[in-house]
C-alpha cells in the first residue's frame, strides 16, 4: 500500500462516496474527511457506498472551520474535493469558495502536488452566487502552485431520480425548451474518470475537463425514461421560462439562500450541457433499477 494518503474532502456526498470507494478499491490509503463519522459510516443517498474501505480513514472536521483545517492534509501529496452546496443549509460562497480555498493554501503550504476539484459544467457562464462561488474557486486553483484539475461534470444520476419519482405520480416536468441536452453521469463512473485524471503523470499542471456519462439524451428523452421504467403515462407539464423567471424572483423575496439555489437551477435547465463522453453506466438502466 503506498505511504502517502490521498485526502478526499466532501466526502459524505454522493460522489465524495464514489471517490472514496473508487482510490480504495484501486489500493490507495484514503483519508476521507467528514462532519458527520456515524452518517457517514452508513450507505449515502442514492445508492452511493458507505464509507468502510479496508484503506480508508475517516477523519472528522468541518472544513469550513480554518482551524481545523490546519494539519488536515499533513503527508496527502494529492487531494480531491467533491465539497460544495447542495441542499445543505449554508452559503455557497463560505463552502464552495472558502472552505476549498483554505483546503488550497493548506495544500500550498505543505507542497502538496495536485488538487482535483469537481465544480459543474457550464457554471462560468451562471450569475448565481453558487456560479459564481465555484467559479472564484476554479481561478484560485488555476493560478496556485499546487497543480489543479478542475473537473465539470453534467448532471449526476442523482439528479435526475426525480423525473423517476414524479413519473410514479403520473406527471413529469420539463425544462423551458425540452430539446435541451445533456449527458447525465452516474458517480461511479465520474469517480473512476477522477482517478484516472489525477494519477496520470502526463497531464499539465492546470487542467479543465468537462465530462458527462455515455448517452447524450434531451430532457424530454429523460422523462419518456422514467415513463419506461416506472411503467406509467405521465403527464407532461413544460415550464414557461417566464414562470421560471417568475420562481426565481418569489424565492429571491423569500431569502438570499433560496433566490440564489433557484437562480443556479434555472440556468442549469437553461442551454445544452454536455461533457466529454465517459463511463459504462446508462440512465436507462439506473431508472429500472430505482423505479
Ligand atoms: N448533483 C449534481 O447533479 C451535480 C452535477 C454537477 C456537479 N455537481 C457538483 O459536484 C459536487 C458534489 O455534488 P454531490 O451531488 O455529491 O453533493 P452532496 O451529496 O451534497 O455532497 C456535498 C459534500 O459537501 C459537503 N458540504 C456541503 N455543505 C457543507 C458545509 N456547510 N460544511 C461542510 N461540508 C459541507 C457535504 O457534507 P455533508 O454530507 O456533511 O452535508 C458533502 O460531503 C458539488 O459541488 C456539486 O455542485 C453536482
Amino acid at each position: 500500500m503506498p505511504e502517502h494518503p490521498i485526502t478526499v474532502v466532501g466526502a459524505s456526498g454522493y460522489l465524495g462516496r464514489y471517490i472514496v470507494a473508487e482510490l480504495d478499491a484501486r489500493g490507495h490509503r484514503v483519508r476521507a474527511v467528514v462532519r458527520d463519522l456515524t452518517r457517514s459510516a452508513q450507505p449515502g443517498p442514492h445508492g452511493s457506498p458507505a464509507l468502510c474501505g479496508a484503506g480508508t480513514e475517516l477523519v472528522r472536521a468541518d472544513v469550513t472551520v480554518p482551524g481545523q483545517v490546519t494539519g488536515l492534509l499533513d503527508g496527502s501529496r494529492r487531494v480531491f474535493s467533491a465539497l460544495g452546496v447542495t441542499r445543505q443549509k449554508a452559503s455557497p460562497w463560505d463552502v464552495d469558495f472558502r472552505a476549498n480555498l483554505t483546503i488550497l493554501r493548506e495544500a500550498e503550504r505543505i507542497g502538496v502536488e495536485s488538487m482535483l476539484y469537481v465544480g459543474v459544467l457550464g457554471v462560468e457562464r451562471g450569475t448565481s452566487l453558487v456560479a459564481r462561488s465555484k467559479t472564484a474557486f476554479a481561478a484560485a486553483l488555476e493560478s496556485s502552485s499546487v497543480g489543479g484539475q478542475i473537473v465539470n461534470p453534467s448532471g449526476y444520476f442523482s439528479d435526475m431520480a426525480s423525473y423517476v419519482t414524479l413519473a410514479r405520480r403520473g406527471f413529469v416536468i420539463l425544462p423551458p425548451d425540452p430539446d435541451m441536452r445533456l449527458n447525465p453521469i452516474h458517480g461511479a463512473d465520474l469517480a473512476a474518470f477522477c482517478a484516472d485524471l489525477s494519477g496520470n503523470q502526463s497531464v499539465p499542471h492546470s487542467i479543465r475537463v468537462e465530462v458527462g456519462g455515455p448517452d447524450v439524451l434531451t430532457a424530454r428523452e429523460i422523462s419518456q425514461l422514467a415513463a419506461d421504467a416506472t411503467g406509467t403515462r405521465p403527464h407532461t407539464l413544460r415550464i414557461p421560462r417566464r414562470l421560471l423567471n417568475g420562481a426565481v424572483w418569489t424565492a429571491t423575496r423569500i431569502s438570499e439562500r433560496h433566490g440564489n439555489l433557484a437562480r443556479f437551477f434555472a440556468e442549469a435547465r437553461t442551454g445544452d450541457a454536455v461533457g466529454r463522453c465517459t463511463g459504462t453506466r446508462h440512465l436507462s438502466d439506473w431508472f429500472q433499477e430505482i423505479a
